[in-house]
């Protein structure tokens, strides 16, 4: 969750670790810290509560040191509350080693316990600070901070990026990962070290991702790998193939703004080069699977990640005719499902880094499955230890609050749909011709939707003071309102629940109440299902009984009119695209409300971007 920064080389560091906090503050953002090494001045750091903001004031008003070697964190507070002492860095032995750390430290308490009985004292409430006094411990044996580090992890249990510098060893950054992220970026005569690439894309391209229980010892000039063990490793590099303007708000009120009026580019560059007007789709990455052995597909998510991969299953199930579940990553792996090579496990992350998703892989390769990633972020774990990845391209997403991202996974699991359908040859050509000119038609339908911004700000305008709002959908509509009240509550605070409209009678119609607010997500009336006048039969259930329906349906739809307070409408299109279309102004409306009433549209409370605890 939290973001960590190192850099060496000639720079000022200062400014180089700030600009890769402000990339990362998204990662987590209650305190933020920074330590710089230089032969001059030592070790100088400073820590501040609050958002980066408050470090940045502070260290612009009292400025640390020009050049050197640093390490910075952003945190997401897991053991101890957002306080000064509590930000990281940690500083041991006697202020001349400062550690930063993301994960947990799950043994940390036994861990204190020893270090307390021989005499240290703690200055924070926190599980790195163990790691800290650990590293001075063994440093002070060794002389080296690698072998230090070496030492130390081996008595570290759970999830950890570590990285540490000493005053003594100016100009040498070392770091560790063990089940949370840690990326180099190599530069000319500079090195850069950041939970994600966004810490030093401005910087450079180029990149190594550093594997699981691996050390790496960084200075200007060279970049050294190891295992835990001490072998020597050789990462594989890769190139960052978005630009740093890319991560930035480029005028927009929000990241969320900005990353809305993405989505019609997102799905474009999702489908862009894997699709011909045929209807063939042509995804090399899937060369690494055994296809012709899958006979079933399970897809793992948390989120909105979860949503999406939901939405995609009908199309996936419905065009490769193999039988598809969707499964929250966190339950799947602990009810220890029957899995094996026949089995295709594909996990939906857009960071690439979820935790419990990561776990789920881990568990479905070991239990023999084939494992596909579908991730927008490179160099990501998860795609690492996946048998084969379908990246997303749907450029960085930073807001939160998943938007374009939802989008692009979709997409994305329908054309792995397709191309199990082609490879079976269960889809005619015919079919896939047709979806390939609905799929190609989507960015621009996608544009109309997220026009519709001025008309759902007003909506929200007038609905600050709602306390509770609920989705309804059937079918691919299900997942849509899934996702539209993820985004209340995330967004808004807003008591918001998402509920397949034909469960209402089950018991969630005992809700409504004159007054409650029901967005309904409403089929074509061209759909062959018949759906459409089971989903309008609901309205009418829910207006008799007093609630404010606001309806998502196809322009034109005359059976809605009569009974929905308001109608947002949606371009004709086929039953599959018709959810990529309804979920746009959910989004917008999560967002509007959310600037209604005067939250923090990319940072909500509590949350953070990429969620590396369990
Ligand atoms: O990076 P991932 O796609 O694995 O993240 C999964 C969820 O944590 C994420 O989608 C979360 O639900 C969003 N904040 C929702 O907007």
């Amino acid at each position: 969750m939290c973001g960590i920064v190192g850099y060496v080389g000639p720079r000022s560091s200062m400014d180089v670790l700030v600009a890769g906090l402000a990339r990362l503050e998204y990662r987590g953002y209650d305190s933020a810290g920074v330590a710089v090494v230089s032969e001059n001045d030592g070790l100088v750091s400073q820590k501040r509560a609050g958002k980066l903001a408050v470090l940045r004031d502070d260290v612009d008003a009292h400025p640390l040191a020009s050049g050197g070697t640093g390490i910075a964190h952003t945190r997401w507070a897991t053991h101890g509350a957002p306080t000064d002492a509590n930000a990281h860095p940690h500083l041991a032995d006697g202020g001349k080693l400062a550690l930063i750390h993301n994960g947990i430290i799950e043994n940390f308490h036994e861990l204190r316990e020893e270090l307390i009985a021989s005499g240290e004292q703690f200055l924070s409430e926190t599980d790195s600070e163990v790691a800290a006094i650990l590293l001075a411990h063994a440093f002070r044996e060794t002389g080296d901070l690698t072998t230090a580090m070496q030492q130390v992890v081996k008595r570290l249990e759970g999830a950890f990026t570590l990285l540490v510098v000493h005053a003594d060893k100016p100009g040498v950054v070392v770091g560790a990962r063990r089940n949370s992220p840690l990326v180099i970026g190599v530069g000319e005569g500079e090195n850069f070290l950041g939970s994600d690439v966004a810490a030093f894309v401005a910087f450079t391209h180029k990149a190594l991702s550093l594997g699981q229980d691996q050390i790496v010892t960084l200075t200007e000039s060279a970049i050294d790998v190891i295992t835990f063990d001490g072998e020597e490793v050789h990462p594989p590099e890769f190139t960052v193939d978005w630009d740093a303007s890319a991560a930035d708000k480029g005028g927009w009120s929000s990241f969320m703004a900005k990353e809305i009026s993405e989505e019609p580019e997102a799905v474009a560059n999702t489908i862009r080069g894997r699709l011909s007007s045929e209807g063939q789709v042509v995804i090399p990455e899937l060369e690494a699977l055994d296809v012709g052995r899958i006979d079933r597909v399970i897809f793992i998510a948390c989120g909105t990640a979860a949503y999406a991969a939901m939405l995609g299953a009908y199309a996936m199930e419905k065009w490769s005719g193999i039988p598809v579940t969707v499964e929250l990553s966190h339950e799947f792996r602990y009810r220890e499902p029957v899995v094996g090579p026949g089995t295709l496990v594909v996990s939906v992350s857009q960071s690439g880094e979820t935790m419990d998703t990561l776990m789920a892989v881990r568990f479905a390769n070991d239990a023999g499955a084939q494992t596909l990633a579908i991730c927008n972020t490179q160099g990501a774990t998860i795609p690492r230890e996946s048998t084969a990845t379908v990246y997303t391209h749907a450029g960085p997403e930073v807001a939160v609050a998943s938007t374009k991202a939802f989008l692009s996974q979709a997409v994305a699991v329908y054309l792995l749909g397709l191309y199990l359908g082609q490879h079976r040859k269960v889809v005619s050509a015919e079919v896939a011709a047709s979806i390939a000119k609905d799929l190609h038609a989507l960015p621009e339908q996608i544009q109309e939707m997220v026009e519709t911004g001025p008309r759902i700000k007003e909506l929200a305008g007038w609905m600050a003071d709602t306390r509770s709002v609920l989705y309804l959908g059937r079918h691919v509509g299900y997942p849509v309102a899934l996702e539209g009240a993820l985004k209340l509550k995330e967004l808004a605070y807003i008591h918001a629940e998402g509920f397949a409209a034909g469960e209402l009678k089950h018991g969630p119609i005992a809700l409504i109440e004159p007054g409650q607010i029901v967005f309904v997500i409403v089929p074509s009336p061209r759909d062959p299902s018949s759906l459409h006048s089971k989903v309008v039969s609901n309205i009418q259930e829910i207006r008799a009984r007093g609630a404010r329906v606001i309806a998502i349906a196809e322009k034109g739809d005359a059976a809605v009119l009569p009974y929905a307070d308001e109608v947002i409408t949606i371009p004709p299109a086929s039953p599959f695209m018709e959810p990529l279309l309804a979920v746009v102004p959910l989004h917008i409306f999560g967002m509007e409300l959310a600037g209604a009433k005067g939250l923090d549209i990319d940072q909500p409370r509590n949350l953070a971007k990429s969620v590396t605890v369990e």
